[in-house]
């Protein structure tokens, strides 16, 4: 199979497996918002590149598939709390209207926390039925990524930053956490279960921190010159909520001029690990054009 054809083939399995895993674990109560957000669309970046990084280094991707559901699950509850009117009170997600204006602000904070909890209940029962210390050093590597020391601390810091004049570093801080911390744990968790050792553990996490922060450079610029059919947003929402990012302390040029240099340092350290499969580095390598 050729890289793009796999590409595809792993998109479609993921796509598969979330709906199976959430037939099975969610309550019927709260199953019409949690499958709603999730079935919305999305890239699917952070599963994708789990299960690749696993697949780069000899792991079997079937091993990671409940990790990366969770993961999934995760990064759509930020996206569904991310949404509502006490914080950047958008309209529009992935091509569909928010969860809470679809149903109402209280399912849009119960689907967002049952997507937490159902993420570690996925975690925790293959934990349970594969006793493996790669799969508690996983849920471990999600639980810190996912909390105050990790995407809820970048939110926080990203509303209290909104209408303040913020330095380079405070910037840095919000984007590692907010949006680098699950991109981190999403690729670690891969080489984790994919069996990588201390040496390339290193390299992965120096790349997944350059990755988040290009990620978030250019989710920055799509709010602004995107298309919103494509992004499935609505546009200048940052501009709205007065927030504070790379395009409104930089400019314009010098973030895509950065964004740029941040990729290319991303796909050269990814080619210095050598892989044997280099799948990942051609879907990294696709999504540094991404236009959603
Ligand atoms: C959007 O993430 C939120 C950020 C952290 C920038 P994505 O751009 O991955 O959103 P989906 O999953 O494709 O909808
Ligand atoms: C949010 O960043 C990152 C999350 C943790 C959800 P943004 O607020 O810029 O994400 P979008 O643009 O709404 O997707
Ligand atoms: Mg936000
Ligand atoms: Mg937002
Ligand atoms: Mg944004």
């Amino acid at each position: 199979m050729n890289t793009l054809d796999r590409q595809k083939d792993m998109l479609n399995i993921i796509n598969d497996e979330i709906l199976t895993y959430l037939r099975k674990y969610a309550g019927k109560e709260m199953y019409k918002p949690m499958e709603y957000s999730l079935k919305a669309g999305g890239k699917r970046f952070r599963p994708m590149i789990m299960l690749l990084m696993c697949e780069a280094l000899s792991g079997k991707y079937e091993d990671a598939m409940p990790f990366a559901v969770a993961m999934e699950c995760i990064h759509t509850y930020s996206l569904i709390h991310d949404d509502l009117p006490s914080m950047d009170n958008d309209d529009l997600r992935r091509g569909m209207p928010t969860c809470h204006i679809k149903f109402n602000e209280a399912t849009a904070v119960l689907a967002g926390d049952g997507l937490l909890n159902i993420a570690f209940e996925i975690m925790l029962d293959k934990l349970k039925n594969n006793f493996e210390k790669r799969y508690l050093d996983a849920i471990y590597c999600i639980a810190i990524a996912s909390g105050t020391n990790g995407m809820i601390k970048g939110q926080a810091l990203d509303i209290d930053a909104e209408g303040k004049n913020i330095s380079e570093d405070e910037l840095f801080d919000i984007y590692e956490n907010k949006t680098g911390k699950l991109i981190l744990a999403s690729i670690k968790c891969g080489a984790i279960i994919g069996g990588a050792s201390i040496e390339q553990l290193k390299i992965i996490e120096d790349i997944a921190y350059k990755l988040g922060i290009a990620f978030q450079i250019q989710d920055d610029i799509l709010d602004i010159e995107g298309n919103q059919q494509e992004i499935g947003k609505p546009l200048n929402s940052d501009l709205k909520n007065n927030k504070s990012t790379y395009v409104s302390i930089y400019g314009m040029e010098k973030s895509k001029n950065d964004y740029k240099e941040l990729s290319s340092k991303v796909l050269e350290n990814l080619r210095n690990l050598h892989l044997d499969n280099k799948d990942i580095y051609h879907y990294i390598k696709k999504l540094i054009n991404r236009t959603n």
